[in-house]
């Protein structure tokens, strides 16, 4: 009898804190579109301090201790983020800068990271998407090789809280199919 592979851990980070924040809407709408065997965590970043080494010594500040924990536990992470001002927005710059420590030697590194932006203009936060990419790159992570995902009009894409457009979603379990191929190719690699 051959065993059933282990499940896989995502964590999902949205790059917005706000209550009715249309990145967190997103990624409220993955489950569906997981494999049973895929169990995937929203990691709020609310409490999250901003970045001080400071704050670096032997007992890192709870939220963050709690954030590199689910970093390290997960297969992959799943980012969706809003843009500001034709960049990434502080909150999620903040928690890669924590994430990312020790310097070349985090959890981060190594990790498989699908990126996804949203925006209620046109451009859907491409210009964020690539400041993303370029941190995580920094980090050693291995933000996903691919055609970038990236939502355009999302506050008409969304109902109670989920999204509800057919392309998009189509466009986003492509996006999670090769994550996951992704993900598998490298617990191979390691096995
Ligand atoms: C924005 N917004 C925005 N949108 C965009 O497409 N490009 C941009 O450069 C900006 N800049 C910007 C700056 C600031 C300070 C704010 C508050 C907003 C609009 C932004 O995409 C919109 O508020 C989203 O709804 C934010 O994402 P959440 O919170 O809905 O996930």
């Amino acid at each position: 009898m051959t065993a059933s592979p282990a499940p896989v851990r995502i964590t999902a980070i949205s790059g917005s804190i706000r209550n009715g924040s249309h990145c967190t809407a997103v990624l409220r709408s993955l489950d569906p579109l997981l494999p049973a065997q895929v169990k995937m965590e929203i990691f709020p970043l609310n409490d999250i301090p901003l970045y001080n080494a400071d704050l670096e010594g032997d007992a890192l500040p709870e939220s963050v201790a709690r954030m590199k924990a689910s970093i390290a536990e997960a297969d992959g992470l799943v980012l969706c983020s809003p843009e500001y001002n034709y960049g990434i927005p502080g909150v999620l710059k903040n928690a890669i800068d924590w994430a990312s420590r020790p310097g070349f030697a985090s959890p981060l590194k190594g990790k498989p990271v699908l990126v996804m932006t949203a925006s209620p203009g046109t451009a859907g936060g491409v210009r964020a998407q690539a400041q993303i990419r370029e941190a995580l790159m920094a980090t050693l992570a291995r933000p996903l090789v691919r055609q970038h995902i990236a939502i355009p009009g999302v506050a008409a894409k969304l109902q109670e809280g989920r999204l509800a457009d057919a392309p998009t979603l189509q466009v986003i379990q492509e996006g999670l199919d090769d994550f996951l191929r992704e993900i598998r190719w490298l617990r191979n690699a390691h096995s």
